[in-house]
């Protein structure tokens, strides 16, 4: 698919977590068709494929869950803005993220912070470390939240909590940042072909798998959006219908629903 903007991209520098596969490949894949010379720096365990040891393009292997490693990343990424990406405006992508299938009571205490730390406290992280610069240069924050930001999500109910912080905390802090040059924005997937489903231990089936968007797909919505000055994007029509539906459900039913449907991907 073809990136669909006839703006010419207005990004000095790109900072983006997980773009080693799914919708942070599609991110990188849709920048550089954009604007090739564009320094890109990218934070996640494994290097994305073809990205190249170029200047512009710098590898900042991490992982997200550890606090440690974390601050040394900041560090590195201040590094990258300082030595290539100069000067203008900066797009900082809070992509990376992950779930795990299952009931809170079968799982354990540490493996629902880890998906708290790398889905949440990486992003406050980074973008605390990165805002002086930010400020200073202007730019936006991209959050990749999800659907499940907008009901409970029973089976996945820490991963879904996570992203519905990162619907109000974007809010929030679009709204803290009136006046300045930073602007934040939240994009919500629905369900899309990436690993994310295998890597959560859950089958995609049925309705969820006919409907799924390729990452591609949400990351050009996204990228649209973007453009647009939107506070947030709902990608694909069916899931901008099913958000659209659950705030006008209770809590209750709505909560029913989505049990319903997330029951269906137990992986057999
Ligand atoms: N796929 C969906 O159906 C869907 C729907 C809604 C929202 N989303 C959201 O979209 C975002 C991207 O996910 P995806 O679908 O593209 O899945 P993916 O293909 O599994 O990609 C996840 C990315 O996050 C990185 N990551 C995960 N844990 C990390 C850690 N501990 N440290 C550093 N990097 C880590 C991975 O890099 P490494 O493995 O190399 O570290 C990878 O690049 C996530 O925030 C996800 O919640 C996905």
């Amino acid at each position: 698919m073809s990136f669909p903007l006839r703006h010419p991209f207005p990004f000095a520098s790109v900072v983006l977590t997980g773009g080693s596969s799914g919708i942070g490949k599609s991110f990188i894949e849709h920048i550089e068709r954009l604007n090739p010379d564009v320094p890109i720096c990218n934070l996640s365990r494994r290097s994305p494929e073809g990205f190249s040891a170029e200047l512009k393009r710098r590898q900042v292997t991490v992982d997200l869950s550890e606090v440690a490693s974390r601050a040394t990343a900041i560090e590195q990424v201040l590094e990258f803005l300082e030595t290539v990406g100069l000067t203008g405006p900066i797009l900082l992508i809070n992509n990376a993220g992950f779930g795990r299938y299952g009931e809170f009571h079968r799982s354990d205490a540490a493996a629902e912070r880890e998906i708290i730390e790398v889905n949440l406290n990486a992003v406050i992280d980074l973008t605390a470390g990165l805002m002086p610069v930010l400020l200073e240069r202007g730019g936006t924050v991209m959050n990749v939240a999800s659907v499940t930001a907008f009901q409970p999500t029973p089976f996945i109910a820490t991963y879904g909590a996570t992203k519905a912080f990162l619907l109000h905390w974007g809010y929030a802090l679009r709204h803290e940042l009136r006046g300045t040059a930073v602007r934040v924005m939240t994009v919500c997937p629905g369900s899309t072909q990436t690993s994310f489903h295998d890597r959560a231990g859950m089958q995609v089936r049925g309705p969820t798998s006919r409907l799924a968007q390729t990452p591609d797909q949400v990351a050009a919505a996204a990228l649209v959006a973007l453009a647009r000055e939107r506070a947030h994007v709902v990608t694909g029509w069916s899931n901008k219908f099913m958000t659209k539906l659950a705030t006008f459900l209770p809590w209750g039913l709505a909560t029913r629903l989505s049990g319903a449907i997330l029951s269906h991907l137990r992986r057999a």
